[in-house]
């Protein structure tokens, strides 16, 4: 197996990422924590696994920076999850630290690969990890709008009682609760969703989609959603070590797109062999811009909260 994809943080999101590029057989992967023995076990799980899934692939975990070197896809899930008496910004700047950290000793190992950052607040991780990488805007890339996109069409599917394969949707900003759905550019196999469905009921999907992610919460009580999202990075990764020119709602770096500059935020991107291979902007009318520039306007103000930490 030529290709390498390391997964950093052997959590949640980050052992079951491992599980879907290991299980696909398309790359070999190094699943990477601070955590002495769990990546080596969940690795081991994965590896015993292996016979059964006919893998070629193989697995090692580690707790080796080292073992990353030469990797063409980065994808980071470290962080901390918020504990009690934990502010958001407190969460803010200890992920902060967990990404410079990470991606400080990563990105010298493997210059020529690609970040796929999904640690908490994704968007502004993703500015910090190109910040200190030094990578060229297209080698970091954040996951967000695959995931919103996808429980957007999970939930069109429930109401519907059509498959989520043929609903096609999008969507744009930052991955929070001001992320922005597009009832606009959402279609049942090329059908308008605006024909199939009142404005009532839409908008209450799309509420539904912003915080979706609080939904999982409120019902695991222990953690955060990680099966959507994984598979979500896992979609990423492939369109990019298979070179596939898909089109993925991602968050990319803006120079002027979408009137956003200097700014990670969610929009269609094209992605391949080289990460972001191109942006698409859309025509919005003035609802939907009004929506992505506050919605990036909320992420500049958490970058900036995250930039002026005090040490
Ligand atoms: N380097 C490597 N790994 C680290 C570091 C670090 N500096 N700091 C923490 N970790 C590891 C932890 O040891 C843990 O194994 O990151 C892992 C995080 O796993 P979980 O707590 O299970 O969190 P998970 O549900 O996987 O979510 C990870 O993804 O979707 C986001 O909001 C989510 O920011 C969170 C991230």
């Amino acid at each position: 197996m030529k290709t390498k994809v390391s997964v950093i943080g052997a959590g949640n999101v980050g052992a079951t990422t491992a599980h879907l590029v290991y299980q696909s057989g398309i790359a070999d992967v190094v699943l990477f924590d601070i955590a002495e023995g769990v990546p080596q076990g969940k690795a081991l799980d994965l590896a015993e696994a292996g016979p059964l899934w006919k893998v070629a692939a193989s697995i090692k975990g580690t707790n080796s920076f080292a073992d990353t070197a030469g990797s063409d896809i980065i994808v980071v899930t470290a962080g901390l999850p918020r504990k009690p008496g934990m502010s958001r910004d407190d969460l803010l700047y200890a992920n902060a630290e967990v990404m410079r950290s990470v991606i400080s000793q990563t990105a010298p190992l493997s210059p020529d690969g690609i970040f796929i950052i999904v640690t908490n607040p994704m968007d502004v991780m993703t500015q910090i990890a190109w910040q200190v990488s030094g990578f060229k805007p297209n080698q970091v890339i954040g996951m967000g709008g695959v995931l919103d996109a996808s429980r957007f069409r999970t939930f069109l599917s429930f109401e519907l009682g059509v498959a989520p394969e043929d609903i096609e949707t999008l969507v744009l900003g930052g991955h929070g609760d001001l992320m922005v759905p597009l009832p606009r550019h959402t279609s049942i196999k090329g059908i308008p969703v605006r024909d199939l469905l009142s404005p009532e009921r839409l908008e209450a999907l799309v509420d539904r989609t912003r915080t979706g992610g609080a939904e999982i919460v409120a019902l695991l009580k222990t953690g955060s959603a990680y099966y959507a999202p994984a598979a979500s990075a896992f979609q990423m990764v492939k369109a990019i070590l298979l070179d596939e020119q898909r089109v993925l709602p991602c968050a990319v770096y803006l120079n002027g797109e979408y009137g956003i500059r200097d700014l990670f935020v969610g929009v269609p991107a094209v992605l391949g062999k080289n990460g972001v291979e191109k942006i698409i902007e859309l025509q919005l009318n003035d609802d939907e811009k009004a929506q992505v520039a506050k919605s990036a306007g909320a992420v500049r103000e958490l970058l900036n909260t995250a930039l002026t930490q005090k040490k």
